[in-house]
């Protein structure tokens, strides 16, 4: 395959707090890691995928994939999101010229998010990240004190799949100083440009108690 899916799921679930790690967790019966790969089943093209999940999960992984007819290789992560993604980088196949980042966590995303970031990555020979506009008054605050509202236009929320072409992903990563949870902040500090594709409103991340219930929602609507 010439794309590769790199999915990240060794997290712990810390502020969702149910005590067990977040993309094992199930909701209506399926675990957010599974909902999460029903994005990559859907693409046109072949792709090599790499699952990172904790240690302890790696057999029960493999279990559930096979029993999925799902392919691909599962990998133990690290105690970070960076180091994860770069213990799933490790793996992928010499055929791969261009590499999407997933969290797991955004169990939701649509295929058509996958495709536009592939396409972008492809047509520009750089990254590309999905975003969505950011709709709330967005101010500066500075111990609890109110600064400046910030112009709206200029921000956009960030969302995964990030894809990058191979090379400049992994010389990101192989220079990478800090610890960052974006990806394609490591890519900018590597020098090279980044641009963006249209979000998914249901591509949001699983994160706090409330965002199971939004989860059961979307269910619940797609359901009719
Ligand atoms: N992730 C990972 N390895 C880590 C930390 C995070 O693979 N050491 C993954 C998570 O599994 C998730 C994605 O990165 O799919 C985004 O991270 P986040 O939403 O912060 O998940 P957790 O780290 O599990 O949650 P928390 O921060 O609340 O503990
Ligand atoms: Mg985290």
């Amino acid at each position: 395959p010439r794309v590769g899916v790199v999915v990240v799921a060794a997290g712990s679930g810390t502020r969702l707090g149910l005590g067990v790690p977040k993309a094992f967790v199930e909701i209506a019966g399926r675990s957010i890691l599974d909902r999460s790969l029903d994005a990559v089943r859907g693409l046109g093209e072949p792709v090599a995928l790499v699952i990172v999940v904790p240690s302890e999960a790696v057999a029960p992984t493999t279990e559930m994939l096979v029993a999925a007819g799902t392919r691909a290789e599962v990998v133990a992560g690290g105690t970070t999101r960076q180091r994860s993604v770069a213990l799933g980088l490790a793996v992928l196949p010499d055929t791969v010229e261009t590499v999407l980042v997933h969290d797991a966590a955004r169990a939701f995303t649509p295929t058509a998010v996958f495709e536009r970031v592939v396409a972008e990555v492809r047509a520009s020979g750089h990254g590309a990240i999905p975003v969505l506009p950011v709709t709330d008054t967005v101010r500066r605050v500075s111990e609890r004190m109110c600064g400046e509202t910030v112009d709206r236009s200029t921000l956009a929320a960030v969302q995964t799949p990030q894809g990058f072409p191979r090379a400049q992903l992994q010389q990101a990563y192989d220079e990478a100083a800090d610890d960052l949870t974006d990806d394609a902040a490591l890519v900018m500090a590597a020098g090279h440009p980044v641009s963006t594709v249209d979000g998914d409103a249901s591509s949001f991340k699983i994160t706090a108690p409330d965002d199971l219930r939004r989860a059961d929602d979307l269910l619940r609507r797609n359901a009719v």
